[in-house]
């Protein structure tokens, strides 16, 4: 017997997510998903997922500042991006961290220390290479990263060109902090594949963001907000829906592989998206999408998942919808560096097998004889 896309197949162990679709709670190394967004910064969850720990003071101290000094992108990979044709910010992000290869001088050394410098690296210099990326694309001028700033702060920095309110980049810190992990999902799958054949980092990372960038995984965010725009205001959610599903097309952000009663993430996401709403005085989309729910779940028993409710929050805080992806693959690089250590640490190739179901035993005929 196949388990069509892998539903319910236990891969491997692991230690460091532990989804529990019952209970609808997800602990990172023991921790609450949700406690952390609410209290941890992106910089101490990564140091948590990296050291199946949470850091000291100091530690986390010397950890934010590491990751601060990674920020700058390599010097003229500026002037590559700049010769790219246009293409979407998340195609560029997998290009250029696919090339971050080039300017290390041991790409292939898998030590757990280099493997460690490696994920520091690329996950402090993926939010520059994402904002750098998108604004070339709209020609504006590349923000340089400002180290005194937090992550989550300089990120929003860089891409917006002006400083938000604490509120507003603590929000959207929170919702890197719930993006960082989730177990098994196909992006991670895929970066523990790369992994177990023994190739690099940089591949394992660049097949990551290839797979995250699917509108069934992270792409599902920009799509939902593109749902939003296309319905306009809350009266028009519901026949707009109807009308979706009636064409038997999917409502993106909505449904999950594992949480078939909602996802624990949406929730706090869906709050979020409310306080954001309401301070930046733009809560039609939270209002929408309040209608696309109740919609949805009277139609088909589906909830949202954690893409739905971040699409408006992202669009009060004015970033442009092609970095929606980016910003996920951004955040949950934390989640991938943790399983290609775990992955490293303990290795077997992965190398599943199918269940044939095609002809057998055809006799070969000749190129110049066949029909
Ligand atoms: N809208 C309408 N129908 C849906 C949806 C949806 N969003 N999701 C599932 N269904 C229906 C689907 O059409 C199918 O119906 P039927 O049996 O009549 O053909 C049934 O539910 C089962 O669908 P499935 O694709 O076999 O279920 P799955 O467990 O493989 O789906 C999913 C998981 C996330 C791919 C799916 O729910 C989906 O396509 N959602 C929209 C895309 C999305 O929001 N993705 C983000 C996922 S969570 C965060 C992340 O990883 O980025």
């Amino acid at each position: 017997m196949s388990s069509k896309g892998l539903e319910d197949v236990i891969v491997t162990s692991s230690a460091i997510c532990n989804l529990n679709e019952k209970t609808s709670v997800v602990e990172i190394r023991g921790y609450d998903l949700l406690d952390l967004a609410e209290h941890s910064s992106f910089e101490e969850v990564c140091y948590l997922l990296w050291n199946a720990r949470l850091p000291s003071e100091k530690e986390l101290k010397e950890f934010t500042q590491t990751l601060a000094e990674h920020r700058q992108i390599p010097t003229g990979m500026i002037e590559l991006i700049k010769r790219l044709p246009r293409t979407s910010t998340m195609d560029s992000l997998r290009t250029w961290v696919s090339a971050l290869a080039a300017y290390d001088s041991e790409p292939e050394d898998t030590s757990t220390e280099a493997v460690l410098r490696r994920m520091t690296k690329i996950t402090a210099v993926m939010p520059t290479i994402a904002a750098a990326a998108y604004r070339i694309s709209q020609r504006q001028e590349v923000i340089q990263p400002d180290l005194q700033l937090n992550h989550a702060q300089n990120f929003l920095h860089m891409i917006l060109g002006k400083d938000v309110s604490i509120s507003l980049s603590r929000a959207f810190e929170k919702s890197l902090v719930l993006y960082s992990e989730h177990e098994l999902n196909a992006s991670t799958f895929s970066a523990r594949v790369i992994t177990s054949t023994l190739s690099d980092i940089y591949s394992a990372i660049t097949a990551a963001i290839g797979t995250l960038k699917g509108p069934l995984h992270g792409g599902a965010n920009e799509e939902a907000m593109k749902l939003l725009l296309a319905i306009e205001s809350p009266e028009n959610a519901e026949k707009y829906v109807k009308s979706l599903l009636a064409e038997k097309r999917r409502v993106m952000g909505f449904g999950h592989r594992i949480y078939k009663l909602g996802d624990p993430r949406a929730k706090l996401m869906k709050q979020i998206s409310k306080e954001v709403g309401e301070e930046t005085g733009q809560m039609r989309w939270h209002e929408i999408c309040e209608q696309v729910e109740r919609v949805v779940a009277a139609e088909k028993k589906l909830f949202p998942n954690l893409d739905f409710y971040s699409a408006p929050a992202y669009y009060c805080l004015g970033i442009p919808i092609d970095l929606y992806t980016p910003i996920f693959a951004s955040s949950r690089v934390s989640g991938w560096s943790a399983h290609i250590l775990e992955q490293l640490q303990s290795n077997r190739l992965i190398r599943p097998r199918t269940m044939y179901v095609g002809p057998s035993g055809l006799e070969y005929v000749p190129l110049g004889e066949r029909q």
